[in-house]
């Protein structure tokens, strides 16, 4: 296991001529929860979109498991976010006609796992998450969808689990049940957490929190006391 799940130090990225981060540092161990709170605008998915090496950021060193994000070319970016980084979006982002377990699978079988085992894990991690058989995932609740969307950012062992806003289209009951769910995941499967947000409900659960300021990051507080 690498020293961090996560490593970014120095960051700059500017969109346009906005500076959106300057000097930005942040580092997640593997077992540990971050929250990162700040307004619309603020830059929250911008960050995400740089760690999946989808922006290229102007200055500054990003790097998952050890892997050199930043100094990566297309394909070796392409290997990192499939083999060390699972993403939970807002909407989930699941295919409708599919089932759960179809959905959780064929993030494996893109990975390139073949066979049976992929559907007995996949199976495997939903029942983990409390997701239900169903035909389609179509007829699943909210909080059901979502949850299915954190299974199969799991099904390939991710150093580092990202989501981006992943309770905001949930009610209050099922945001809770998914933040508890999703904050639990670090300890039970070694990985770094990484949520954006600006849910301070769900921001309360997280090992760290912090506020982007100045294009920087401003620890605001540590919710469970750890330091
Ligand atoms: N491709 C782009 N080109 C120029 N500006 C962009 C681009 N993408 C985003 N922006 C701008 O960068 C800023 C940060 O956007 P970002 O989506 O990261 O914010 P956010 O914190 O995720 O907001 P929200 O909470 O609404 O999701 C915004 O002002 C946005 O308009
Ligand atoms: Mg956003």
């Amino acid at each position: 296991m690498t020293e961090h799940a996560l490593l970014i130090s120095k960051l700059r990225c500017t969109l346009g001529d906005r500076v959106l981060f300057d000097g930005l540092d942040l580092a997640i161990a593997p077992g540990e929860s971050a929250v990162i709170l700040g307004p619309s605008g603020s830059g929250k998915s911008t960050l995400l979109s740089c760690v999946l090496g989808l922006i290229a950021p102007d200055a500054g060193a990003i790097s998952v498991a050890g892997n050199a994000v930043t100094e990566a070319n297309r394909s070796q970016i392409a290997r990192i976010r499939a083999g060390e980084i699972g993403m939970v979006f807002q909407f989930g982002e699941l295919l409708p006609e599919l089932s759960p377990v179809e959905n959780v699978a064929l993030a494996a079988l893109l990975a390139g796992h073949r066979g049976e085992v992929v559907y007995e894990r996949a199976r495997a991690f939903l029942n983990e998450l409390g997701v239900p058989e169903s035909e389609t995932v179509a007829t699943l609740s909210g909080g059901e969808r979502q949850r299915t969307a954190v299974a199969r950012a799991l099904i390939n062992e991710p150093a580092l689990l990202l989501a981006d806003e992943p309770t905001g289209a949930l009610d209050t009951a099922n945001r809770d049940r998914v933040a508890q769910m999703l904050f639990a995941i670090p300890r039970t499967h070694a990985c770094g957490l990484l949520v954006v947000t600006h849910d301070l409900a769900v921001a309360e659960r997280a090992d760290v929190v912090y506020t982007i300021q100045d294009g920087a990051l401003v620890r605001a507080r540590s919710p469970r006391g750890q330091r």
